[in-house]
């Protein structure tokens, strides 16, 4: 065997941790003036008070979520008073599922599966804040996923006025949004805006330089030296800017790192590179379907398998195709429609004519869609 390929008990990773979506790395920089605005923001929350609300807003990739969890990780450093809850909305969606975690972060435990009502499970949080006298920050994380069904409000609400039901409770809420068009002021009801009124903290994607850095480091701590050359660093580099989201870089670089080893190979080339581009570029995709409940990821399949075939796609055509296959009204049709359009997975839009028509399109080309729903073939 030639001594430059990789034995089979050989690896190119040093860490493989630091390339995993759910890393909060050691180093984290660029982001100093919007950690210091939401530390400002949470202050009055460590002295026993009520912390002020924030929205934080920015594209995927650009350090939202990382973020927040470094301030969290120091509040719980610093203080058992006041109590950080992360929810993750894409997957805890409903004003239930919301509550429910909060519980577990005080209790140590969900409330039982069945049979709880949402009374119970709050009455819970309340009686625990009251007696260990703390305070709750909230941050709801990539909260685009509970606009769909007007969630946010009923979530917001229920936050925000619990002085009102249970006095002494106080709670703060972080919004992270990555939906730069959603529109908070036509969104919230007017009895959540007037006790929300958060202070926006943006988050600018990151320079170019701020990518390689950023990638740099990431290279240095999860590979072994000299599995990347300059050139195929400068690749990654270039790939990560052109799909705008740091996410896709670093999933990049693991992927690559893979391809070689499929390989036996001991660096990472153009083709490990390419390769993996086609799988990583597609991430946006795979977790948004993976967000999806049944009768939605039903009608995206119907929608993918009609963008193969036709050139153009109307609402109503495709509701009627939909409804012969299985039982849906048109208002959850069109919910449904509504949430794969602001998840960004399809377009639509309005087309004038006789009467005004609903054109929808597929942003993602129809087999990887049909692929990342499991219907490949
Ligand atoms: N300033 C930074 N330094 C190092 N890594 C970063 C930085 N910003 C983001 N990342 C990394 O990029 C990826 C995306 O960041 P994330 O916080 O999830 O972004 P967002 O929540 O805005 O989509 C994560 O893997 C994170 O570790
Ligand atoms: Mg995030």
């Amino acid at each position: 065997m030639p001594k430059d390929l990789l034995m089979w008990d050989e690896t190119l990773f040093k860490d493989p941790e630091v390339f995993e979506i759910d890393y909060v790395p050691e180093q984290f920089h660029h982001r100093e003036i919007q950690m210091r605005e939401l530390a400002f923001q949470i202050r009055p929350g460590m002295r026993g008070g009520r912390p002020l609300n924030s929205v934080c807003k920015g594209l995927p990739g650009t350090g939202k979520t990382t973020s927040i969890r470094k301030l969290f990780l120091e509040i719980e450093e610093t203080t058992k008073k006041l109590v950080p809850v992360y929810i993750n909305c894409q997957i805890d969606n409903t004003k239930f599922a919301v509550f429910s975690q909060i519980f577990r972060r005080l209790s140590g435990h969900l409330p039982p599966a069945s049979g709880t009502s949402f009374k119970t499970v709050y009455d819970a949080i309340a009686r625990l804040l009251l007696k260990e006298e703390m305070v709750l920050l909230v941050a709801l994380d990539d909260a685009n996923y509970l606009f769909y069904e007007n969630e946010i409000n009923r979530v917001l609400y229920t936050l925000l006025r619990s002085h009102e039901a249970y006095p002494g409770t106080r709670i703060g809420v972080l919004l992270i949004l990555s939906d730069l068009d959603l529109d908070l002021s036509t969104q919230l009801d007017s009895r959540v805006g007037s006790v929300f009124r958060p202070s926006e903290v943006y988050f600018p994607p990151y320079a170019s330089e701020e990518i390689q850095e950023i990638l740099r480091e990431r290279v240095l701590q999860g590979f072994y030296q000299g599995c990347l050359p300059q050139e195929m660093f400068d690749l990654v580099v270039a790939q990560t800017q052109k799909s705008g989201d740091l996410r896709v870089g670093i999933d990049l670089l693991k992927r690559a790192a893979i391809n070689a080893e499929k390989n036996a190979r001991r660096t990472i080339e153009r083709d490990d590179i390419c390769g993996a581009y086609q799988v990583s570029r597609n991430l946006h995709l795979q977790s948004s379907v993976r967000a999806l409940r049944d009768d939605e990821r039903a009608l995206l399949l119907a929608i993918a398998d009609r963008a193969s075939s036709e050139e153009e796609m109307n609402a109503g055509e495709v509701y009627r195709a939909v409804s012969s296959g299985m039982t849906i009204s048109y208002t959850r049709f069109y919910e449904v429609l509504k949430k794969l359009d602001a998840m960004r997975l399809v377009n639509l839009h309005y087309r004038e004519g006789r009467g005004r028509t609903r054109i929808i399109s597929l942003r993602y080309a129809p087999q990887k869609v049909r692929e990342y729903l499991g219907e490949s073939g």
